[in-house]
């Protein structure tokens, strides 16, 4: 049995007349791998934001660690923040920064390390990256796939316990995108963390998931693996299935 790092209990969030998480119940494990999906709008983005505590539900309960962050004040949240490593779409480095300094800087930021330990450690992420002899280049002088990596050495910096996913892909080619699923899956490896990835890349990203969680029209369906998806008999999800997967689809022979 493993733990649960975050739950979603009855959460209830609406922009003006629209809802977007209608009575949404969730739970996510220690050390897996969660992948979200579904149609664009539906609320994957707001999904992450709420378990980051940068939005807050209307009503029901978000739980960190066993801890409500949805009644937190902001010293609290900050402190439940530090739990978790965020790579969104952009990659978001600082253009004026080399590679060396985008990865160092959570480190100058937040602790109190020395440079030279502060040095190794970047230095030690970057070779685990694939990383090195690019520590003096500028964010435009990387390609896609580089600056994604870059930012997953510079979200790793401060050991999450819980690493955020968002679109992580975007603007990469298919080998380049599956190139950096192979890494999330030997970092997570490596480093222990819980994963909730949020992406389009259907099928090829279902290999990665421990469970699935398809958003559609404010309510959240948890499957076990892609292959439960496939047998669900709700229509909804039938029709997502076939939109995204063809007819017939055997997660096993994605390799
Ligand atoms: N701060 C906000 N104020 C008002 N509406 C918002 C806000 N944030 C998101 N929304 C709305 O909530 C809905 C869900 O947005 P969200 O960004 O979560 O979609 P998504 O599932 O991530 O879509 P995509 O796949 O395109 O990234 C959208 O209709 C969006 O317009
Ligand atoms: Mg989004």
């Amino acid at each position: 049995m493993s733990q649960v790092v975050i739950q979603f209990k009855n959460v209830v969030k609406a922009f003006g007349q629209q809802t977007i998480l209608d009575h949404v119940d969730l739970t996510i494990s220690s050390g897996k791998t969660t992948v979200i999906a579904g149609p664009s709008g539906q609320g994957k983005s707001v999904t992450m934001k709420l378990i980051l505590g940068l939005l807050r539900p209307d009503s029901g309960r978000i739980l960190v660690d066993g801890q409500d962050i949805t009644v937190m004040r902001a010293k609290a949240l900050n402190e439940v923040r530090t739990k978790f490593g965020v790579l969104f779409q952009g990659a978001a480095l600082l253009d004026s920064l080399n590679v060396f300094a985008n990865v160092a800087l959570p480190l100058e930021e937040r602790t109190k390390l020395g440079g030279e330990e502060i040095r190794a450690r970047v230095l030690a992420t970057l070779a685990q990256l694939g990383l090195t002899g690019h520590e003096e280049k500028y964010p435009a002088q990387l390609s896609g796939g580089m600056k994604k990596r870059v930012g997953l050495a510079r979200a790793l910096m401060l050991q999450p316990e819980i690493m955020l996913f968002d679109e992580p892909t975007t603007g990469l080619d298919p080998e380049n995108s599956l190139e950096i699923y192979k890494l999330f899956l030997e970092t997570q490896k490596k480093f222990g963390y819980t994963s909730i990835i949020v992406s389009h890349d259907i099928p090829k990203i279902f290999n990665l998931a421990d469970q699935v969680i398809l958003v559609n029209k404010g309510k959240f369906s948890t499957f076990a693996s892609p292959e439960d998806i496939q047998l669900s008999k709700l229509p909804e999800i039938q029709a997502f299935v076939q939109y995204t997967m063809g007819k017939v689809y055997l997660s096993r022979e994605m390799e």
